[in-house]
């Protein structure tokens, strides 16, 4: 019974740190493509294949359950991936929908038609790609109305961030932020809409400033996750051992994982 975790890099662990605090039994393999990393500037097409290769790897670790805990994999690619790809004994889930439902106070499985939120000027900070897709606004106009959206493409923080440049990275926010800010003087929400975007996510809070609420996805992910296990217990899978893979390099993998998370992580080689 282990269930797969799926990023392009470093980022997904800010989501695997929730899930285990949720699911403390549960055995957790967690798959790092840092050799393709970033793929917020990739095609779509690109984004479909890696992601494919990717998930494939984790079904060969006994996950039938694999989280995509990557918006930039969740916007660009799966939905194709549900529609043309995925067997019916196996599961792929995004972390795009429990953030969406978080924003827009509903509940999982709620289907009603979209109503107005107290909610009204969201900041959304992601990837070119999860920007270009419009996956957000999309998902967002099913469950609300009147929610004014402003995006911001934070190229470079994922670069920064999987080159152990925490400097860079923290200037990069403070610059994305600036900008956007431009755009939208006073939002009350923002949402970090890349799982690597939390690793600083004291740089966006300082600045945003006090009065912006900031939503990050790893524990609305831990909690869907847990619900839907508790539905779908079938989808454990066949896997035992919690493990670190990577595509990149493992020691580099490591101490870069080590530094972020402020707590040694041993990377093995996909
Ligand atoms: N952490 C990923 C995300 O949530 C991917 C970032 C990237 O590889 O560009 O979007």
């Amino acid at each position: 019974m282990a269930v797969g975790v799926f990023d392009s890099g470093l980022g997904g662990l800010t989501v695997l740190d929730a899930v285990t605090r949720r699911l403390p039994d549960v055995p957790f393999v967690y798959l790092g493509d840092n050799a393709h990393a970033p793929y917020g500037v990739r095609t779509h097409d690109d984004i479909f294949n890696l992601t494919c290769a990717a998930v494939e790897r984790l079904w060969a670790e006994g996950c039938d359950l694999v989280i995509l805990a990557c918006n930039t994999a969740s916007a660009a690619a799966l939905k194709r991936m549900q529609e043309t790809w995925i067997p019916r004994d196996k599961r792929v889930l995004g972390v795009f929908v429990p953030l969406i439902e978080a924003l827009t106070e509903r509940q999982w499985g709620d289907n009603s038609p979209p109503r107005e939120v107290a909610v009204k000027h969201v900041a959304l900070f992601a990837t070119p790609a999860t920007v270009a897709s419009r996956a957000f606004q999309r998902e967002l106009a099913f469950r609300a109305i009147g929610v004014d959206v402003e995006a911001q493409p934070c190229g470079g923080v994922v670069d920064a961030i999987e080159q152990g440049d925490e400097i860079l990275a923290e200037a990069l926010v403070r610059s994305h932020v600036d900008a956007l800010k431009r755009r939208m003087p006073q939002p009350q929400a923002a949402v970090l809409g890349c799982t690597h975007y939390p690793l600083m996510e004291d740089a966006f809070k300082a600045a945003l400033g006090p009065d912006v609420k900031v939503f990050s996805q790893a524990n609305l992910v831990a909690d869907s996750l847990a619900d839907y296990l508790a539905r779908r217990p079938e989808f454990l899978g066949r896997g035992l051992q919690s493990k670190f893979l990577t595509t990149g390099d493992p020691v580099a993998v490591s101490s870069r994982a080590t530094q972020f998370l402020r707590r040694p992580i041993r990377f093995e080689a996909a």
